[in-house]
């Protein structure tokens, strides 16, 4: 595990709240995120990194790696390629199984997955006015007299006046409401609306199809009743396309782990128990990429498939898993208040998993999946030994037996890992009165590590110190050299792409002592230094040296 920094943000500081909008623009002003291919119009579910995206990313991927595979001595790595043989996708069960329920919407073309697509009833309770006569019971020979006049409300039987439709977002229900509300004006109905009872499209009835209004056009009647859909992208391999040919680029990269178990056991001196990483490109053909970078159609995934021996006892090992993700999160800056674990009901469990526990996080958008841990038994192994008809064994020294390990598997999304860490870094603060857009990175993930700033450009000796300084340093680190504007406004530049340091060199660097000044961007105090105090500090402070 790596070092905590000191400029690490305090974990059980919560930021204030960002929103997805000021994120967004933060991501394409400062080139950290942008739609794929925009200038075409963009590409729904696709994305490029920019200069600045890729450099974070780029530092997710290595303190992953780095954490989990060089400074452990039980986990190896795998790099394999994005299309496998197709019998691995039917081995794996994708090709049966990896399903969204979708609803298509026939007149805008439009398509929902059946999940995220919710609708409602609006019942309605009419009220019945009536006069009602009340009478004082007449004495005898007397008839009866009027003494008052009473309304009296009567509640008929409810009717169903409509349905409303929804797409899932923070507050469902609330715009299901209001359009319930809107339904009956427009009818003219009197009476109460009884409280909405909403379900997801997979729960809708075959009549009800019909009389539910699409959410793309608000009017009823062109939806379809939901029916499975495969998220894998189909290609053909070779200049013959039939139906020999098609190939799927892959929904994950675990599967790679799996149908290399031998070669890795083979090649390597590996013992149980053990672990097989890798980082990687997956591709799912979502029905409703969303929340920005949060689900799209391409994205990275680190996955580790760690095998145990049959008899280990799997739960302890997968609780020590989902604690070892925790902490690294932590480690790199993320706030543990900020985490939640989520356990899928034993009922919803894929068939082939013992336990599954999700790492989640507080997104603007609310508490989703962040990083799966699943039991997954031997699931795999057996059903790779069962297409390909090889043996996938692993020879128990200690006991002389043959054995198929069961396996437990960490799985996350170097983007989602990317959206967490922005949305947690994101600082408002004010500095010398001036207001200031800060990201709270840590060093090991910013972009650029160090800024080098000349404070004057009109003073070739000067200069050239600092030249000289950002040149030592780019050997190391990602280090920006900028000598345009105020120092002021270099450092609020440096601070909005959450460069941790910035080095001035000033008059006192050439006319004195040779030394420059270290600013820290969280506390934004400045400490004089030589410079190679300087490249110490950094070490320290960026590395844990
Ligand atoms: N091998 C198991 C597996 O792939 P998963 O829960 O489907 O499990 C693992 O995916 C992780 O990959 C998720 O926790 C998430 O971080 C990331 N992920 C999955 N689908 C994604 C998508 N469409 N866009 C971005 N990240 C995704």
């Amino acid at each position: 595990m790596a070092e905590e920094s000191p400029t690490t943000p305090s974990p059980a500081a919560a930021p204030a709240p960002v929103s997805m909008d000021t994120l967004v623009a933060l991501c394409k002003r400062r080139g950290f995120v942008f739609p794929s291919s925009e200038i075409y119009g963009g590409l729904n579910g696709f994305f490029d990194y920019g200069p600045l995206g890729s450099e974070l990313r780029r530092n997710i991927r290595n303190a992953w790696w780095e954490d989990m595979v060089h400074r452990r001595d039980d986990i190896v790595g795998l790099d394999c390629s994005i299309i496998s043989h197709p019998k691995v996708w039917e081995a794996s069960g994708h090709i049966a199984g990896f399903t969204d329920p979708m609803v298509d919407c026939k007149e805008s073309k439009q398509r929902f997955r059946a999940d995220q697509l919710f609708f409602a009833p609006v019942v309605v309770q009419p009220r019945k006015i009536r006069d009602t006569v009340e009478t004082t019971l007449p004495s005898e020979g007397e008839s009866p007299t009027l003494i008052e006049n009473k309304i009296e409300l009567i509640f008929g039987p409810s009717t169903v006046i409509g349905y409303v439709s929804a797409l899932e977002s923070e507050n469902t229900l609330g715009e299901l409401t209001s359009k319930a509300q809107e339904l009956k004006r427009k009818l003219g109905v009197q009476g109460e609306m009884l409280n909405l009872v909403m379900s997801d499209f997979t729960q809708v009835k075959p009549e009800e199809v019909e009389k539910i209004p699409s959410p793309a056009t608000g009017k009823p009647g062109s939806l379809t009743p939901p029916r499975d859909f495969n998220l894998m992208f189909s290609t053909h391999v070779g200049a013959v396309r039939d139906d020999s040919s098609v190939a799927y680029l892959r929904p994950e990269t675990a599967q790679g782990m799996f149908f290399n178990f031998k070669n890795v056991v083979d090649t390597t001196r590996v013992k149980l128990p053990f672990g097989v990483a890798q980082i990687g490109r997956s591709f799912r053909n979502e029905i409703t990429p969303r929340n920005f970078i949060f689900r799209s159609r391409e994205f990275e995934q680190m996955e580790m498939e760690y095998f145990i021996h049959p008899t280990a006892d799997w739960q302890k090992e997968h609780r020590d898993w989902i604690e070892w993700c925790k902490r690294w999160l932590v480690s790199i800056g993320l706030p543990a208040a900020q985490l939640s674990e989520y356990d899928h009901p034993k009922e919803k469990l894929a068939f082939y998993s013992r336990g599954t526990t999700d790492i989640m996080f507080n997104y603007p958008f609310g508490v989703q999946e962040l990083w799966g841990i699943a039991a997954r038994g031997d699931y795999d192994l057996q059903q790779h030994v069962k297409f390909s008809g090889k043996t996938l064994e692993y020879f128990d020294e200690s006991t002389k037996q043959k054995v198929v390990p069961h396996v437990i598997e960490p799985a996350v999304g170097v983007d989602r890992i990317f959206l967490a860490v922005l949305c947690s870094a994101y600082y408002e603060d004010e500095v010398e009165g001036e207001k200031r857009v800060v990201l709270r990175l840590h060093p090991r993930l910013a972009p650029v590590k160090v800024g080098v700033f000349p404070l004057v450009k009109n003073k070739p000796e000067l200069l050239a110190r600092a030249e000289a300084l950002y040149r030592r340093l780019k050997k190391r680190w990602n280090v920006f050299w900028d000598i345009g504007g105020a120092i002021g406004r270099r450092y609020r530049r440096m601070d909005e792409i959450g460069t941790p340091f910035c080095v001035t060199v000033d008059f006192e660097t050439i006319e004195k002592d040779g030394t420059v000044t270290l600013r820290d961007r969280d506390t934004t105090k400045q400490v004089r230094l030589s410079e190679d105090e300087l490249v110490a500090e950094l070490a320290r402070r960026i590395d844990g040296e």
